[in-house]
């Protein structure tokens, strides 16, 4: 018998979402379907999953245990979200109006809005604002069933600004449920004190703010933003390199709005991730099908800037690419982040099945922060991160759009959210 300390039992649908990892092409829509499963953890490690009978064959409750009642429910693996800009400070509604009026998301930035904008909030605030405002959105994030965030920093483009962002998010560990994996993005654009001396700003990164975040350990991942007008292929190739002798692993903000082989270049560096996708090309779809690179696309982004392109989803997953989805949460190009909601755009508007967004949200997620050893799928030897929605069946994660179904969740065997409410909170 295993001992457990905590059970959920009897949910009316458990997906697991376990199998062999990443998944890629029919793999991406077998989500582990149990009927009237049973999860177990014990000092927040899972030790069982399954049916009734084989739990109370299996498992002994200590003393004390917790029971979480799942019936009429759904349960998941907690949300994965791969890709967010999570503590910046300032908002940008000012020019969301001004989008609303016709202005595009290129035309602010080239006039020295859009991220420039958060960067001048973001060294203006101080770390305890950025912890503050940072905490506030992990609650919220957490309440749609979140428990996995990756952050980057990249609104700070100095190394105290920079520094003082990762610094947050090494913070935010001890202060709040939900794991963080921080992202190093000094190369998210080129601030404006080196707007006539780009090759003086990539030398700051290369010769100070890369050793120096690497030496601290404030990040484990260093991402670039590899696009026309921010860095070119050829810079993106030497900051990764910088980035990948200095110990980062890689990620890519990849052809986003027009490809300059972005994607490529992420498969041949051998990157976590390319991300955005948007534009890829069809040699780059093809490249990342062949590699291990996950193809996290971001949904939120066409949809909160409106436009009529997308990531062409389908021809990556068919092209044996290791998709998931990820809310890009930034003030700029994708003020959202509800995983439920984005999980709903990959079906509404990339045309995945709910199963490929189910596992898109979670396994492949986890995945593409190489976090798939612990979170991700309901196995035994997993975190205990699990979310309890209160709808009929899995297709109504995408069946009723909108609608607040998270009801509890578990975060390493502890309830956290418990009737909608974060526990502890009235
Ligand atoms: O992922 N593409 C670059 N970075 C973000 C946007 C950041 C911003 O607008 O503040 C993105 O879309
Ligand atoms: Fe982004």
């Amino acid at each position: 018998m295993r001992s457990a300390d905590l059970v959920v039992a009897g949910c009316r649908e458990l997906l697991t979402c376990a199998g062999g990892l990443p998944k890629r092409g029919a793999a991406l829509r077998e989500v582990g379907l149990i009927e009237n499963g049973w999860v177990a953890s014990s000092k927040g490690e899972i030790v069982f999953v399954g049916t009734e009978e084989e739990f109370r064959n299996e498992v002994a409750l200590d003393d004390g245990a917790v029971t979480i009642d799942g019936a009429g429910m759904v349960a998941l693996p907690g949300f994965v979200d791969a890709h967010t800009h999570l503590p910046f400070a300032g908002d940008r509604a000012r020019e969301f109006g001004l989008r609303l009026q016709g202005w595009t998301y290129q035309q602010l930035a080239e006039r020295g809005m859009g991220i420039q904008t958060t960067v001048k909030a973001t060294r203006a605030a101080s770390l305890d604002d950025l912890l503050k405002l940072s905490l506030a959105r992990l609650d919220r994030m957490l309440l749609s069933g979140t428990t996995t965030v990756e952050a980057k920093s990249g609104y700070g483009l100095n190394l105290e600004d920079e520094v003082k962002q990762l610094e947050v998010l090494r913070d935010l560990a001890a202060l709040h449920p939900v794991d963080v994996v921080p992202t190093f993005m000094g190369a998210h654009e080129v601030p404006p004190e080196y707007r006539d001396d780009r090759e003086g700003y990539i030398a700051l990164l290369v010769d100070l703010i890369v050793p120096e975040v690497s030496s601290r350990g404030l990040a484990e991942f260093f991402d670039i933003f590899c696009e026309p007008g921010v860095f070119s292929a050829a810079e993106t190739r030497r900051l990764a390199e910088a980035a990948k002798a200095a110990g980062f692993g890689l990620k890519i903000h990849a052809d986003e709005f027009v490809s300059q082989g972005g994607a490529e270049l992420a498969a041949e560096l051998g990157a976590v991730s390319a991300e955005h996708l948007i534009a890829v090309s069809p040699a780059g779809i093809a490249k990342l099908g062949a590699s291990g690179t996950a193809a996290v696309l971001l949904p939120g982004v066409p949809f909160f800037l409106m436009l009529d392109k997308r990531a062409p989803a389908r021809r990556l997953i068919d092209a044996g690419a290791v998709v998931a989805l990820a809310s890009d949460f930034n003030p700029g190009s994708s003020h959202l982040n509800s995983m439920p909601f984005v999980l709903q755009l990959g079906v509404f508007t990339l045309g995945l099945t709910v199963e490929e967004a189910v596992n898109a949200c979670t396994a492949n997620a986890a995945y593409a922060i190489r976090r798939h050893a612990s979170v991700g799928s309901l196995e035994p030897g997993k975190k205990m991160d699990l979310v309890l929605c209160d709808i009929p069946g899995y297709v109504s994660l995408a069946y009723e759009p909108a609608r607040n179904f998270v009801r509890t969740v578990v975060k390493n065997g502890k309830v956290v959210v418990a009737d909608g409410r974060k526990a502890g909170a009235r």
